[in-house]
């Protein structure tokens, strides 16, 4: 059944013009039958190269919104139109004016885990695997980090000399990882090195040797001569550590490592979008020119990274 639904993908996406592109935490097969995987800097960036008419975007609707804000020309249809990342909401239009107020001087950063509408007001896009970069270069005093406050925390201790004002969003999956079962997996498997997402809690971060993106996460992986792992992130990067690293082990903290959003998207799901060319992402023009901004503004200051 699953190799059928793989052959129509093919075919259609041949008819459609179309490219899929899918985030690390998508289940195996859908990253299996992907024409790009990355984490969410690499797939924005991505979307604005690739030839393609159509994207189909396996991934939350904050990754296909920015994929349509960068290419109003293009089609961009979600694999599962209901798959949502709940921090993208946790942010407030009024509170970012009302801080504007407060601190003439400020720079709104928005990590892309965000609406569109919370894009619009904000002076600069970041995500985990550039937001240290683009947080120090920016001329600003004044910070304010929206949505994620875990990793607005993590960003500011590594610049001090910055004034950052948070916000109370988070993460359900990475703050449900705690670092009494990081303690005690630490002790089951005493030579693995603990990789880190920064939307984990301080106290997670704290007892970790590496913090990154999910392809960071990957990158270190592949690269270090050790042997052993423990993940802090979601279960889905577990499938390209484990197609890199076939004689290396990893292990999770935990059995909460599992975004319900993310996992939305199925096999079907990615033939029905490209048979249908629906649900397609579509905003209002001035609302996607706003939010095109600070989404430009962090494709000139970060560079790039690959997959
Ligand atoms: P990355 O930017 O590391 O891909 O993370 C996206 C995300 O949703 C983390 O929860
Ligand atoms: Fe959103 Fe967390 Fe899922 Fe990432 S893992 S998409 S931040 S809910």
């Amino acid at each position: 059944m699953s190799e059928e639904i793989k052959e129509q993908i093919q075919k259609l996406k041949k008819e459609r013009d179309a490219v899929i592109l899918a985030h690390y935490y998508m289940d195996g097969a859908v990253q299996e039958i992907a024409d790009y995987v990355g984490d969410s800097y690499y797939l924005a960036e991505l979307a604005t190269k690739v030839p393609e008419s159509t994207i189909i975007f396996c991934g939350v609707s904050f990754m296909g919104e920015s994929a349509k804000i960068l290419n109003p020309k293009k089609r961009v249809v979600m694999a599962n139109g209901h798959a949502d990342c709940p921090m993208a909401h946790m942010a407030n239009v009024e509170r970012i004016r009302q801080v504007r107020t407060e601190y003439p001087d400020v720079s709104v950063v928005c990590y892309v885990n965000s609406t569109a509408e919370i894009k619009a007001e904000s002076d600069v896009c970041v995500t985990s695997s550039n937001a240290l970069r683009i947080v120090k270069n920016l001329p600003s005093q004044d910070i304010f980090f929206i949505p994620d406050e875990n990793l607005g925390r993590y960003v500011a201790k590594l610049i001090p000399e910055k004034h950052f004002i948070f916000n109370d969003g988070f993460c359900h999956v990475h703050k449900s990882i705690h670092k009494d079962e990081l303690i005690k997996a630490k002790e089951v498997h005493p030579e693995a090195l603990v990789l880190t997402h920064p939307e984990c809690s301080e106290d997670v971060l704290k007892l970790s040797d590496f913090i990154g993106s999910t392809s960071q996460i990957i990158d270190y992986a592949t690269q270090s001569d050790k042997k052993e792992f423990l993940i802090c992130t979601e279960m889905g990067v577990f499938y390209e550590l484990q197609l890199k690293n076939k004689k290396k082990r990893f292990y999770s903290v935990g059995h909460r490592q599992f975004c319900p959003n993310m996992k939305m998207v199925r096999l079907k799901d990615v033939k029905d979008a490209l048979e249908t060319l629906w649900p397609e992402v579509v905003l209002e023009e001035s609302l996607r020119a706003k939010a095109a901004k600070p989404l430009e503004r962090m494709l000139e200051l970060a560079t790039p990274v690959s997959p």
